[in-house]
């Protein structure tokens, strides 16, 4: 029964909270398996607005159980704040579930995420500052604190010193910051233990129990394709696996459990923060887009990078991700522009490329290959079936399917939670 992965193709906000809430009527249980509250899935039901960040989207729909994996970074005060700004708007919150191994941001992760980005100058990525880079080094590190060791206060209080013994040094002679005490960290998470302890579980048993019983569980990535850790253009990226391997890795399940991988793609690209964007447009173009788009960020308010769609990204996606299927969002948004240039290659400094170039020097390069499409000026907000579209948009979907190398099986028109043409079922 479905293991379901739903994954960003470009880098992040492709609407992938949108995707999760169609989904989540028809699934058991939706779970966050990387990131931290650098994500903002926003979804939008009926007049109400939602924007979520560190927990999963699922959590809106009622019935479905929300999970967060070991995988994720879990800032406490965030997590506590979510849920009681979800709580005053009537959400039941009282399912979720959190994985004893996922680890915990602290202070001096945001501190240093803040100050090495500032150290960075020119080089900086543009993070959400949010101490995501921070907490997953130290996880990789070995100096970690996990969710679990909130529950053993002398071993807290070891790992905290042990944390803090190399940084303090980085803080206060390199970064010329004032030193963290261990005290002031223990005291801030141990405000929270008692709240915390009845969510916290064996995620991967349970969600393990509930794949075998053919209960539908949805992975729902943050970031995407573009900002993965290994495959995304780094340094330029997140700290995480943002593609499908993740979410078991991330969640505790085997990856043949798996069943579908979703990819979500919205119709045209964004980026926000630093690093290499080859189809981005600096001129009304771009602007146009950013405005009918809405292209702010939602969690750090920041006016998204924007460009035309770029296939060369989407086929990579599919290949790595084992995309299955597309939910391409947004083609509402490029209602109004008489030609539509997509991206189908780049030229590398004379060679052409159909795929990623090896290297990131040639991708700072890269300059789009364009074919055109023409476009269309009717409303399709309403359109629901397929057939509803214009023929120029369906032609543009078409186009899109054909060089992106998976199926598109729905097609996002408006951000409301109907407007959404099904091509092919998803679960
Ligand atoms: P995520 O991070 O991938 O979940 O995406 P975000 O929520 O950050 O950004 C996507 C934005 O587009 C949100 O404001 C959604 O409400 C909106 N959205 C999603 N799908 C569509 C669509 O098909 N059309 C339009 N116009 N807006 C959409
Ligand atoms: P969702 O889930 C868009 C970007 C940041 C920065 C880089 C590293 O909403 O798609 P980090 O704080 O993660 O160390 O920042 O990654 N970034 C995102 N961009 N959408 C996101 O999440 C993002 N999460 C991180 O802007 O360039
Ligand atoms: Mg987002």
């Amino acid at each position: 029964m479905p293991g379901i992965a739903i994954v960003g193709v470009q880098w992040g906000d492709e609407g992938k909270g949108k995707a999760t809430d169609l989904l989540a009527s028809r699934t058991d249980y939706v779970v966050k398996f990387n990131g931290g509250n650098n994500a903002g899935h926003t979804v939008v039901i009926g007049d109400e607005k939602y924007a979520l960040h560190l927990l999963p989207s699922g959590i809106l729909t009622p019935g479905v159980i929300p999970v967060i994996g070991n995988g994720v970074v879990v800032d406490l005060e965030v997590l506590f704040e979510e849920l009681t700004a979800l709580q005053s708007r009537g959400v039941d919150t009282s399912k979720l579930r959190i994985s004893a191994n996922a680890h915990i941001i602290t202070n001096y992760h945001r501190t240093l995420d803040k100050v090495t980005e500032r150290f960075l100058g020119k080089r900086s990525i543009g993070t959400t500052g949010r101490g995501i880079g921070p907490a997953y080094a130290d996880k990789v590190n070995r100096l970690g604190i996990r969710v679990q060791d909130l529950f053993d206060e002398s071993i807290l209080r070891q790992k905290i010193e042990g944390a803090l013994e190399a940084k303090n040094h980085m803080l206060t002679k390199v970064y010329n910051r004032r030193a963290i005490t261990c005290d002031e960290i223990f005291d801030d998470l141990q405000q929270y233990v008692d709240q915390l302890r009845p969510m916290v579980g064996d995620t991967s048993l349970e969600l393990h129990d509930a794949l075998e019983e053919g209960k539908n569980v949805v992975f729902e990535a943050g970031q995407a394709m573009m900002l993965d850790i290994d495959y995304g253009t780094y340094p330029f990226v997140t700290s995480s696996t943002t593609t499908s391997a993740g979410a078991a890795a991330g969640s505790g399940i085997a990856p043949s459990k798996i069943d579908r991988v979703v990819g979500i793609v919205k119709a045209y690209t964004t980026r926000v923060g630093s690093g290499p964007f080859p189809t981005e447009l600096h001129d009304e173009w771009g602007d146009l887009l950013r405005s009918n788009g809405f292209e702010f960020g939602t969690t750090t308010g920041r006016p998204r990078r924007t460009g035309w769609n770029d296939t060369v990204i989407t086929r990579y996606a599919s290949r790595v991700n084992g995309l299955t299927d597309i939910v391409l969002t947004k083609l509402d948004v490029l209602t109004g522009i008489e030609r539509i240039p997509v991206c189908v290659a780049y030229d590398v400094d004379g060679e052409r490329f159909d795929e990623m170039p090896l290297s990131q020097s040639d991708y700072h390069h890269a300059k789009p290959i364009y074919e055109e499409l023409p476009g269309w000026s009717e409303d399709i907000t309403g359109a629901r079936e397929f057939a509803d579209l214009p023929v120029n948009a369906q032609a543009y979907v078409r186009f899109l399917e054909e060089y992106s190398g998976s199926r598109i099986s729905a097609i996002g028109v408006g951000a409301a939670r109907d407007a959404i043409i099904q091509v092919h079922d998803l679960i």
